[in-house]
C-alpha cells in the first residue's frame, strides 16, 4: 500500500511538468534534430544561436567536454563547432558531419535513446571516418529538447587512430622540423591558435592575457590534455574554445583564458561522475519505481 502511494507520488513528480507526445511525435522530433546536425543544415541552426531546437532552459552534457546549458551554448557547441570546423583548413581531431544510420533507438513518450554512427569528413585528410555516438534525448511538449546527454563513443580510440594522420600535418603548418614527440607537436600547433585567436577577438574588456607573448607563456605552461578530456584545465580544451570566440567574444574568451571560465577547468572524475546534471534524469515513464529514482528525486531510500 505504501509502496503504491510512493509510486504514484513519485510517477506524479517525473510526469507533472512534461506532457507526453506520442511516440511518432518524438521520434520525428528525434529525426529532425539529427538531421539538422548535418552538415550544410548545422549552418542555418548555428546562426539562429538560440535554436529553437532546443528548449530555452536546456541542460545537456557532453561527455568528452563539459555540460552546456541553456539554448545558446548547447546550439554554439552542439551545431557551432561543427560548421566552425568544417570551415577551417586547418588540420582538426574534429569532422564535418555528412550522414549517418541509427543503429539503436528505444523512444518512450518524450524520452529517446539513440546510438548513432555519424560519417565525419576531415577536410585536411580527405578522410571519411565513422563515429559512433550515444545521446539520450528529452523533448518537452514543443518538441524541444529539454535535457541531452551525449557519448562519443570509441572516441579515445578514434583519436588515437587520427593523430597519427593529423600530426604531420600540423607539424608541416606550423613549421616544426622536429617531429619526434607528438605532446610538442600539438602544443607548438595549437598554442599559437589560441593566441592568435586571442589577439583577434578577446579585446578590451574580454582580454585574457596581456599581450601575445603573455598567452603562449601561461598557455604553454598548461598541460597539453588529451583529446577526450576536453572539459579540463588543458591547452587542447581550450583549442576547442578558440571556435566559440567570434560567435560570442564575452562570454567565450574567458574559456581560453588563464582561469578557463569555467569551462576548461580542473575536475574530479569521481564528482563528475556521480553528479546530478539533469533535473529530471533520463528514467523512461515506464521503468519509474522507487528503485530506480534518481538524484534530487530520491535515489530508492528517499521518503519523499
Ligand atoms: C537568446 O535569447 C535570450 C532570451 O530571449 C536573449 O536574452 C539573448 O540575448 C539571445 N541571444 C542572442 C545571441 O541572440
Ligand atoms: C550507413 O549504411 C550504409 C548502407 O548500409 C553504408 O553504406 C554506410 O557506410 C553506413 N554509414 C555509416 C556511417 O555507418
Ligand atoms: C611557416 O613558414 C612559412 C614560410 O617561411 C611562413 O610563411 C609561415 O607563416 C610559417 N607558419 C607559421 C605558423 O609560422
Ligand atoms: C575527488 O573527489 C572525491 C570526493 O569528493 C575525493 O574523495 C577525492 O580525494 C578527490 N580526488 C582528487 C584527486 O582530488
Amino acid at each position: 500500500m505504501r509502496a503504491t502511494t510512493l509510486l504514484l507520488a513519485t510517477a506524479a513528480l517525473f510526469g507533472a511538468n512534461v506532457s507526453a507526445l506520442t511516440r511518432r511525435e518524438t521520434t520525428n522530433a528525434f529525426t529532425n534534430f539529427v538531421d539538422q546536425f548535418l552538415s550544410p543544415n548545422n549552418a542555418k541552426v548555428a546562426a539562429s544561436v538560440n535554436s529553437t531546437l532546443f528548449a530555452e532552459d536546456v541542460t545537456g552534457t557532453v561527455d568528452v567536454s563539459t555540460n552546456f546549458d541553456g539554448r545558446e551554448l548547447s546550439t554554439e557547441y552542439l551545431f557551432g563547432l561543427f560548421v566552425n570546423v568544417g570551415q577551417d583548413e586547418r588540420p582538426s581531431p574534429i569532422g564535418v558531419p555528412l550522414s549517418y544510420n541509427v543503429t539503436s533507438l528505444a523512444v518512450q513518450n518524450n524520452y529517446v535513446f539513440a546510438s548513432i554512427k555519424f560519417d565525419f569528413y576531415y577536410h585536411s585528410l580527405n578522410l571519411h571516418y565513422p563515429v559512433q555516438i550515444d545521446l539520450w534525448l528529452l523533448f518537452n511538449e514543443q518538441k524541444e529538447v529539454q535535457q541531452y546527454d551525449v557519448a562519443f563513443r570509441r572516441w579515445a580510440w578514434a583519436t588515437d587512430n587520427l593523430a597519427p594522420l593529423i600530426l604531420p600535418q600540423m607539424a608541416k603548418y606550423a613549421n616544426i622540423t622536429d617531429t619526434t614527440d607528438p605532446a610538442q607537436i600539438l602544443t607548438r600547433y595549437t598554442a599559437p591558435i589560441i593566441c592568435g585567436a586571442h589577439q583577434l577577438y578577446c579585446k578590451g574588456d574580454n582580454q585574457q592575457y596581456t599581450d601575445y607573448a603573455d598567452c603562449m607563456a601561461q598557455v604553454g605552461k598548461k598541460p597539453l590534455g588529451t583529446f577526450y578530456r576536453m572539459g579540463e584545465d588543458n591547452i587542447l580544451c581550450r583549442s576547442l574554445h578558440v571556435h566559440m570566440l567570434p560567435l560570442r567574444p564575452s562570454v567565450h574568451c574567458p574559456h581560453i583564458g588563464p582561469t578557463g571560465g569555467g569551462m576548461c577547468v580542473s575536475r574530479n572524475y569521481t564528482e563528475v561522475v556521480l553528479a546530478d546534471h539533469f533535473p529530471k534524469g533520463f528514467i523512461a515513464p515506464k521503468c519509474v519505481k522507487p528503485k530506480n529514482l534518481y538524484g534530487p528525486r530520491g535515489n530508492g531510500n528517499s521518503t519523499a
